[in-house]
């Protein structure tokens, strides 16, 4: 999607996406990635995600990016803490409490900011990708993403043509296909989550699955 419709998405608080807990792949999986206390964390597309709260707790220092500045003032607010605000460029760098939050656009990140993160964790990043979008996402994310570091991606999928994302669906395969490439991939968990999420049961979306795959940069 283009910034505007996110900024918009923001400015009226339409946020479904975003979630009043922790993420339970998150919590069931990101052990499984066998991270050091005090290696970094990349989250693309952060939103103000409250999983980033968790990976601080976990011992890491958090690198998220986000575009939109209300998003990255409401996480701070929402943790009760006082950001340090330095601008580097277009992008803007809120940081407290071992969560540093680049407020600006994911595709002109340089791959430097990212070199020093051992980790990554994607929810609702990917799947914010209509089709022909997702590749070019996937390929910055390669690219940020230096070898060796290991990732917690999360995925939704369902019959595309009963709903307009997003969220998109990505399938297995679809992950497998694109990402193999540049990661190695392994599935962890897939669920049925249709009972939890109304808005799909309400468009008779006829089946929801929530999936986790680790990934390895290769
Ligand atoms: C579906 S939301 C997911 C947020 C978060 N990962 C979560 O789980 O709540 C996608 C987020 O990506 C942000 N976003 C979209 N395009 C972006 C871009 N080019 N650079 C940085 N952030 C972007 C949007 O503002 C939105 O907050």
């Amino acid at each position: 999607m283009e910034p505007g419709f996110w900024h918009d998405k923001w400015q009226q608080q339409q946020i479904g996406f975003h979630q009043s807990d922790i993420n339970p792949f998150l919590v069931r999986h990101w052990h499984s990635l066998n991270l050091a206390k005090g290696s970094k964390v990349f989250v693309p597309l952060c939103g103000k995600s409250m999983d980033m709260e968790f990976l601080a707790a976990q011992g890491h220092e958090v690198l998220g990016c986000e575009l939109s500045v209300l998003a990255v003032e409401q996480f701070f607010e929402a943790a009760s803490a006082q950001a340090q605000v330095v601008r580097h460029g277009e992008h803007v760098h809120h940081s407290a409490k071992g969560i540093e939050l680049v407020q600006g656009d994911f595709f002109t990140l340089s791959h430097d900011l990212v070199a020093q993160c051992q980790g990554f964790y994607d929810r609702a990043a990917l799947i914010a990708w209509p089709a022909e979008m997702r590749i070019d996402y996937a390929k910055k994310l390669a690219e940020l993403i230096p070898s060796g570091a290991r990732g917690l991606l999360v995925t939704l999928d369902y019959p595309q043509e009963a709903l307009s994302g997003p969220p998109f669906a990505v399938s297995p395969d679809w992950v497998e296909t694109f990402l193999g490439p540049w990661f190695e991939v392994t599935p962890l968990e897939c669920q049925d989550v249709l009972a939890e999420n109304p808005r799909f049961i309400k468009k008779a979306v006829p089946w929801l699955s929530e999936a986790a795959f680790k990934l390895v940069r290769r």
